[in-house]
């Protein structure tokens, strides 16, 4: 049984042997090849699967370390604004942990998966009628009024905890595979901050490579985006928290930020799961999507972060795959249906 990653990167992480550790074992996740990708894009491609964490993404890491701290710091809630995973991941973490979970999600426009796991997690859902960024500025003033604790990526626990993937690839690759290349879906901007941190603590530097939804793509517009809209849910953000230290990873490692739009992720998404066996959400096939239309700078050992598990958006996965075919209870028609 790995350890939780508390326990796995204690040397690297804020916290000293008696304190309290709120874990579900999350991280050690696989590194997985994937010829096909690689064989289209003319280089060695992994695929980092976040997916496999507890709850299904890569929030797990930085919860485990949010939540705590805030347990370390006494507190009795904890609170976030969401897309969905961190959601999903604070209530799981937070019932765990004993603590109030309560979470902020725009009304109506979270993956189905997520809502369902928050609510099975016992956290208060709250369906704010406004957008995420709307979402992400209401628990911030909050949490300086209420002895709440933010759990965010605006809190440098998550950013701490999310870093420990990039030493897993370090890991895994070991010092003669180096790596040239990372690309990452981004949103609010915390997960690329997170392994740029790790990359560096590490003395590392592969090319960042962001991609954000062509619909909510501020980093690539150089400005906020009012009304953020696309298929990718995860990543509808019009004004990141993490904007300038994203910016910083990109160019610092001579990476850059690019856009993909809702068809080129939904190609991606498709050809991951029929291709390579991956199913990942929607939002997350944008680090294919992008490395696919715009490359990587000629890198020849690239990963691509798949942030999330597919599971966590059935109703879109139904939507773009085949259907089902329907086939009365027979031998003779069974054997039609299966031959096809
Ligand atoms: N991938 C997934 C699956 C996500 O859920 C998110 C963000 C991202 C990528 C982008 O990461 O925000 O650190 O740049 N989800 C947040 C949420 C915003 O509330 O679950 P980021």
């Amino acid at each position: 049984m790995a350890p939780g990653l508390i326990e796995r990167y204690r040397d690297r992480l804020p916290f000293g042997p008696g304190d309290p550790v709120v874990s579900l074992n999350e991280g050690s996740t696989p590194l997985v090849p994937a010829p096909r990708l690689s064989e289209r894009v003319g280089a060695e491609v992994l695929l980092k699967i976040e997916g496999a964490n507890p709850t299904g993404s890569f929030k797990d890491r930085g919860m485990t370390c949010a939540v705590s701290d805030a347990v370390r710091n006494g507190a009795e809630a904890v609170l976030c604004a969401s897309t969905g995973n961190t959601a999903a991941s604070l209530a799981a973490y937070a019932a765990r942990a004993g603590l109030r979970g309560a979470v902020i999600v725009p009304e109506g426009k979270i993956a189905t998966g997520k809502l369902a796991q928050a609510l099975m997690h016992g956290a208060r859902v709250i369906a704010l009628q406004g957008n995420f960024d709307v979402a992400l500025r209401l628990v911030r003033e909050l949490c300086a009024k209420q002895p709440i604790a933010l759990v965010n990526s605006v809190n440098p626990f998550r950013i701490e905890g999310q870093k420990t993937a990039a030493f897993e690839v370090l890991d895994e690759l070991g010092p003669t595979h180096p790596l040239d290349a990372l690309c990452i879906p981004v949103g609010n901007a915390g997960n690329i901050t997170a392994y740029w941190k790790g990359f560096q603590e590490m003395g590392a530097a592969p090319r960042m490579f962001g991609f954000q939804a062509a619909g909510a793509a501020p980093l690539v517009h150089g400005a906020p985006v009012e009304d953020p809209e696309t298929v990718a849910s995860a990543i509808r953000i019009g004004n990141p928290a993490r904007w300038e230290e994203a910016m910083a990873a990109m160019t610092g490692s001579r990476g850059g930020v690019n856009a993909v739009t809702d068809e080129q992720i939904l190609d991606a998404y498709r050809f991951l799961a029929a291709e390579e066996g991956v199913f990942c959400e929607p939002a997350i096939a944008a680090s294919v999507a992008g490395l696919l239309a715009h490359g990587a700078a000629g890198a020849r050992r690239i990963v691509c972060v798949l942030t999330g598990h597919g599971l966590k958006d059935p109703q879109t996965a139904l939507v773009q795959a085949g259907s089902v075919v329907p086939c009365e209870p027979t031998l003779d028609a069974v054997e039609r249906a299966v031959l096809g």
